[in-house]
C-alpha cells in the first residue's frame, strides 16, 4: 500500500475550524490566530499567534491542534510554534479611541456586522448599502448606520432628504427606507461646514449612535465604517461588540495591501472577519452579456485564501451602480433582476452562512 498523500492546506484548516479558543465563541482559525502556515514532506507546522493573559489556554491549544492533526493521513510530524503576546492593559473607561465594550448597547440586535476596507473609495458604502437590502430581501430585520465620520454617504445613496425624529422618550427614531433602517452621523452634521471630528467627538457621537437610537429588533445592523483603520474604526469595532465584519477591496494590489491592514485591525480585536468582498471587480457588457476581466481579477480571492478567510463574493463594476447611488435608489432596488442585483444576494447569503443566521 503506497503512503497516504500529505493533505491540503485546506484540509488542515478545516481541522483547525474545529479548535475553539476557551472562553471565544469563534474557531482560532476565523481568529486569525493560524499563521504561516506551511505543509510539506508530511510535515505540518504553523504559528500560533494569541493575545492572551493565559498562556495554559494556548498549550491546550497546541495539544489539541497537534493531536487533531497528526490523526490526518499523510502527517508524520506536527510543528506549532506559541507566539503568546498579553493583551494591552485595558484603558481606563473613557479613554480616547479604546472604550471597553459594552454588552448592554443594542441588546436587540442579533448580529453587528461592519463593512470596512483599509482603504478609502473602494465602494464601502456601496457595499453596505446594498448589503443591507440585499438582506432584508432575504427576510432578515435590517438597520443601517453610516458612522462614516469624513464623509457619511447613506443618506445620499438611500435617498433619504428627511431628518430623523426624536419621539417622547427622547430617542432618535431612525429612517426608513427600502424595508431598511437608516441612521447616519450625517443626520447630526451639517452639510455645508466641515466638520474635524477628533477622538472624543467620535466617541460621544458613537455613544449617541448606540445608545439613544431606537433601532427596535433588528437582526442585522450594517455598520459602514469610515475608511482607514484609525481611532474612530477602533472606538467602533469595540463599543459595538461587533458580530464580524466584512473587508471590501478592489482588484488592485494597493488595494489589496490595504485589506490586509483592516484585517489585522480586526484581529487584534477579536473580531472575526467574515470575509472579503472584491467590488468592481468585472464588467459585464450590457449589449451580449459577456463578461470582461479589465483588472487582473481574482486579487480579492486570492487574498482571502492567504489570510485564511472566507471569500464572500465578487461584484462587477457598472455604471448603473453608481447612479443608483447618486440617484438615491441602491442598485438592489432598482434593478432586483440585474446580474449585479445577484452578486449583491450572493454575497447577503454569505455573511448569513458565515453568522449562521
Ligand atoms: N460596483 C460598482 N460599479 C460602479 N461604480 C461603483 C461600484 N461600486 C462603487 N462604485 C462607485 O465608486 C464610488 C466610490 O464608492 P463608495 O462611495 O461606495 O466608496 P467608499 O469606499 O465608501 O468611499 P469612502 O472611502 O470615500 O467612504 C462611488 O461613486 C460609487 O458609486
Ligand atoms: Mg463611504
Amino acid at each position: 500500500m503506497s503512503a497516504a498523500a500529505e493533505p491540503t492546506e485546506e484540509k488542515v484548516l478545516e481541522v483547525l475550524r474545529t479548535i475553539r479558543f476557551p472562553g471565544l465563541s469563534r474557531d482560532i482559525v476565523s481568529f486569525g490566530f493560524v499563521k504561516d502556515l506551511e505543509i510539506g514532506g508530511g510535515n505540518v507546522s504553523f504559528r500560533l499567534e494569541v493575545q492572551t493573559s493565559s498562556p495554559r489556554a494556548a498549550e491546550e491549544i497546541r495539544r489539541d491542534a497537534t493531536e487533531r492533526l497528526r490523526s490526518l493521513p499523510g502527517v508524520h510530524a506536527v510543528t506549532i510554534r506559541l507566539d503568546v503576546r498579553e493583551p494591552a492593559p485595558a484603558p481606563p473607561r473613557g479613554a480616547v479611541g479604546v472604550p471597553p465594550p459594552d454588552a448592554a448597547l443594542l441588546p436587540e440586535v442579533r448580529f453587528k456586522v461592519a463593512v470596512a476596507s483599509g482603504k478609502g473609495g473602494v465602494g464601502k458604502s456601496t457595499v453596505a448599502a446594498n448589503l443591507a437590502l440585499s438582506l432584508s430581501r432575504l427576510g432578515q430585520r435590517v438597520g443601517l448606520m453610516d458612522s462614516d465620520i469624513y464623509g457619511p454617504s447613506q443618506q445620499m445613496m438611500m435617498g433619504i432628504d428627511e431628518k430623523p425624529f426624536i419621539n417622547e422618550a427622547n430617542h432618535i427614531v431612525p429612517v426608513e427606507r427600502f424595508g431598511v433602517r437608516v441612521m447616519s452621523l450625517g443626520f447630526l452634521m451639517d452639510a455645508d461646514q466641515p466638520v474635524i471630528w477628533r477622538g472624543p467627538m467620535v466617541m460621544k457621537a458613537v455613544e449617541q449612535f448606540l445608545g439613544d437610537v431606537e433601532w427596535g429588533k433588528l437582526d442585522f445592523l450594517v455598520v459602514d465604517l469610515p475608511p482607514g483603520t484609525g481611532d474612530a474604526q477602533l472606538t467602533l469595532t469595540q463599543k459595538i461588540h461587533l458580530s464580524g465584519a466584512v473587508i471590501v477591496t478592489t482588484p488592485q494590489d494597493v488595494a489589496l495591501i490595504d485589506a490586509r491592514k483592516g484585517l489585522a485591525m480586526f484581529q487584534k480585536v477579536n473580531v472575526p472577519v467574515l470575509g472579503i468582498v472584491e467590488n468592481m471587480s468585472y464588467y459585464i457588457c450590457p449589449k451580449c452579456g459577456h463578461r470582461d476581466e479589465i483588472f487582473k481579477h481574482g486579487g480579492g480571492e486570492r487574498t482571502a485564501k492567504q489570510l485564511h478567510v472566507p471569500f464572500l463574493g465578487a461584484i462587477p463594476i457598472d455604471p448603473k451602480v453608481a447612479l443608483g447611488g447618486d440617484a438615491g435608489v441602491p442598485i438592489v432596488a432598482a434593478e432586483p433582476k440585474s446580474p449585479v442585483t445577484e452578486a449583491f444576494l450572493a454575497v447577503a447569503e454569505a455573511v448569513q452562512k458565515g453568522l449562521g443566521a
